[in-house]
């Protein structure tokens, strides 16, 4: 008789801790040795509770390792040439190293035909830019130059995949299906895993053949089901089901979405794209929704911050001990 399936729960709050306290151990080097404090600057326009959480959660994490957490915080009404004026004086201050803008922006800010976001995002200084959201850093991560800071979540999946000891091989000519084409996760995880592998570029996690699949895409369930890892970041929830993944496949979700509940306080809970308890049994990994990616991006948000500084001050960029992550989280 078949033996249940086991998967491997790829824990991101507890892979977070561990990336954390070697990022805190290098933080501390670099005041001791260097008197350099990372510091890194949020600025949040408006009261959207969901980017009031997510933001203060960056600062507590920051403070956490030892980085210099500041939130700038004004009111939905102000003008976009204020809220550029104020980015610039923030992205000034001696002490900024990284510097990021909580989308969404107020709508009023597109209005006219202006698109905001570029514009704000296009604002930030490259050395800064710790989303590795401005043209220029896309720019470095689609030429392949290792140089930029790139995006936190996609970097946040490859951290997760190799502390977990996917290595090379475990991506190398296997099939991954994306479902998702934002700028910020969907375009460039495609690239990330299809160029060569690399440890500086995409830790050493690439060569695969990778499909992206988009909300017009025909017969999605098909291309699932061929891929050996599959990434979902839509924002549609229980989009990836049962009968669409092959036995064994890697589930990577970076879906956050709401689903009323009753049964909770609050009248909601959050749940991925990928229906987690039906999945289960057919999955060789899989991320939980929350605690899978979430923790992983604001980890390598604080690594983008440390590595800025580090350019900034003609100091190495510090590396992770990929080693004692491993051995950390196979103790768990
Ligand atoms: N809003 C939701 N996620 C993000 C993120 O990763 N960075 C920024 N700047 N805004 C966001």
């Amino acid at each position: 008789m078949s033996q249940p399936n086991s998967p491997v729960i790829l824990n991101g709050s507890k892979c977070a801790a561990v990336i954390q306290e070697q990022l805190g151990e290098i933080v501390a080097r670099l005041k001791g040795t260097h008197g350099l404090i990372p510091g890194l600057d949020v600025l949040l326009i408006g009261d959207s509770a969901a980017s009031i959480s997510y933001v203060t959660g960056k600062k507590k994490a920051a403070e956490k390792i030892g980085i210099s957490g500041r939130i700038h915080h004004y009111p939905a009404d102000i003008t976009l040439a204020y809220g550029l004026e104020k980015l610039e004086e923030i992205q000034n201050q001696s002490d900024c190293n990284g510097v990021l803008v909580q989308l969404p922006l107020p709508d009023m800010w597109s209005a006219d035909g202006v698109d905001a976001e570029r514009r704000v995002i296009d604002a930030i200084q490259v050395a800064k830019d710790v989303d590795g959201f401005t043209l220029a850093s896309q720019g470095h991560l689609f030429s392949n130059h290792p140089e930029g800071l790139k995006p936190c979540t996609p970097m946040g999946i490859l951290a997760l995949m190799k502390a977990y000891g996917l290595k090379t091989e475990a991506v190398r000519g296997k099939n991954v299906c994306v479902v998702g084409r934002s700028h910020i996760v969907g375009n460039p995880i495609c690239h990330l895993l299809s160029q060569k592998p690399q440890e500086d570029f995409n830790l050493g996690l690439g060569d695969a053949t990778v499909t992206q699949c988009n909300s017009r895409t025909k017969d999605l369930a098909r291309h699932c089901l061929d891929s050996d890892i599959i990434i979902s970041a839509t924002g549609y929830p229980g989009l990836v089901r049962a009968d669409m993944v092959k036995p064994g496949a890697v589930l990577m979700d970076v879906g956050v979405n709401r689903v009323e509940d009753s049964g909770k306080k609050r009248g909601y809970r959050l749940v991925g794209d990928i229906d987690y308890e039906a999945v289960l049994p057919k999955a060789g990994y899989i991320t939980p929704v929350p605690g899978g990616i979430g923790p992983m991006t604001i980890t390598m948000l604080l690594y983008n911050t440390i590595q800025a500084a580090c350019l900034q001050n003609g100091l190495a960029i510090p590396g992770l001990d990929w080693a004692d992550i491993q051995c950390k989280i196979a103790e768990i």
